[in-house]
């Protein structure tokens, strides 16, 4: 902290260090390319747009360890109000492809209420993949009340709103390489 980028003054707290993330997500490529070592190969589903850095470094930490990795973009967006998140989704970008007997990894920023990605896992099954699994970078509280399947997890978190690493505050803060919590005053600001 302190090299004085323009998005340090802004955050109250780290949540997550770059080293941190660095260093999970070869933990988390070499669990995966252990599990998926059979697999001839494997399709990372990243959602936008939260998990776009995620998704570039695990792409390629899971890439040096296991076989051939391909990878898709989806975009969805809840309906209605966020907080009474009914769990109904709407498809914004769709796969591009057909993913049956594929082996897909869903690729996320974060699991909050967890709604979002069941609706993406019945969606993703529906489409005859060979298998799905989740990789959630990070992982709030209200998450572990749904039973929604993440296998793998990076960092469990508060249940405090968090920016940076791809997660956004109205579309701000997504570049940093880090995740931290605004000061009080950003908010107010708009
Ligand atoms: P659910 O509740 O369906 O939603 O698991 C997960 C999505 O909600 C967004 N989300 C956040 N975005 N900081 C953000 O920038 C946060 O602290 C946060 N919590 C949830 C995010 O889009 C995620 O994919
Ligand atoms: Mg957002």
């Amino acid at each position: 902290m302190g090299e004085g980028n323009w998005y340090d003054a802004d955050i109250e707290r780290v949540v997550v260090t770059e080293e941190q993330i660095h260093n999970k997500i070869q933990d988390l490529a070499k669990q995966i390319a252990a599990d998926y070592v059979r697999m001839e190969s494997v399709l990372l589903v990243g959602v936008l747009k939260g998990a776009f850095m995620f998704m570039a470094d695990f792409a390629r930490a899971l890439g040096r360890l296991a076989g051939a990795v391909e990878v898709e973009f989806m975009a969805v967006s809840s309906y209605g109000q966020r907080a009474t998140s009914s769990g109904v989704v709407r498809i914004l970008k769709d796969l591009d492809r057909d993913i049956a007997n594929k082996h897909v990894i869903v690729v996320e920023d974060i699991v909050d209420s967890g709604l979002t990605l069941s609706w993406l896992l019945k969606y993703l099954e529906s489409r005859s993949a060979a298998s799905v699994e989740v990789v959630a970078l990070l992982r709030k509280p209200d998450a572990i009340k749904v039973n929604v399947p993440v296998k793998y997890i990076g960092f469990d978190i508060s249940n405090e709103f968090v920016v940076g690493y791809g997660l956004d505050f109205a579309e701000r803060y997504r570049e940093m390489p880090y995740i931290g919590v605004l000061r009080p005053s950003v908010y107010s600001r708009v």
